[in-house]
């Protein structure tokens, strides 16, 4: 069985204390072979949660880049500036970023060349850069249907299954493979199902990723 993704998308919930607290547990559960976790917590923590999980297999990831190199991008974060806290990977184009940044595909421009790994979230197929993808380096993507975004309703298997599809058979179109997680409204209760489905490779977890219980029902439920 290939190894499902589930990322933690802890956004601006928790504040220092919560998310020193929250990585500390996090780091202490027995997770199983079939999955790989990823935890992304706010930008200003990331150096010292990334040295409490510095002794597990769970990844920590930036929530957003928006340039490669060192310039003048105030209140930006670079690649440059992540790899120097050792983060490796980012996701890019959330919807709550993207409502900040109208053009998520300059930054694909800057971080595919060299080679940074990224988590691409999409709501619309047409917003998949098909073309500047590669196998080159890990890329990973995240159908995030807005409706769906932290609003308790999840979308249906078969609607997932159904997008999940239609990108994967496009990624055969260009030869690429790259594995597709479902974001929204992700939750203990439903996991199993939405991580069985036979064309989703991961979740993304919002909301329920920064209670310890719900993250810990998720990464056990398969
Ligand atoms: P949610 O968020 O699980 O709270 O719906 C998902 C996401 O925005 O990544």
């Amino acid at each position: 069985m290939n190894q499902k993704i589930i990322i933690g998308n802890w956004k601006n919930y928790l504040n220092y204390e919560e998310s020193i607290h929250l990585s500390k547990k996090i780091s202490k559960i027995n997770i199983s072979n079939n999955v790989r976790v990823m935890v992304s917590p706010n930008h200003l923590y990331l150096n010292e949660i990334n040295q409490i999980f510095n002794e597990t297999n769970i990844e920590v990831i930036a929530q957003n880049v928006t340039s490669s190199e060192s310039k003048s991008d105030t209140g930006g974060i670079t690649v440059s500036n992540l790899k120097n806290l050792n983060i490796k990977r980012s996701i890019v184009a959330h919807s709550e970023s993207r409502i900040r940044e109208k053009n998520p595909q300059k930054v694909l421009e800057e971080i595919i060349p060299i080679a940074y790994q990224f988590v691409l979230c999409f709501e619309e197929i047409d917003q998949i850069p098909f073309n500047l993808l590669t196998n080159k380096f890990e890329i990973i993507l995240a159908y995030e249907p807005v409706w769906a975004i932290g609003t308790g309703e999840t979308a249906s298997i078969d609607h997932i299954n159904e997008i999940h599809k239609k990108v994967k058979l496009k990624l055969e179109d260009f030869s690429l493979e790259i594995p597709i997680l479902y974001g929204g409204s992700v939750n203990p209760s439903n996991s199993r199902d939405i991580l069985e489905s036979d064309y989703v490779d991961g979740v993304l977890v919002g909301g329920a990723s920064t209670k310890i219980d719900h993250f810990e029902g998720i990464l056990n439920s398969i």
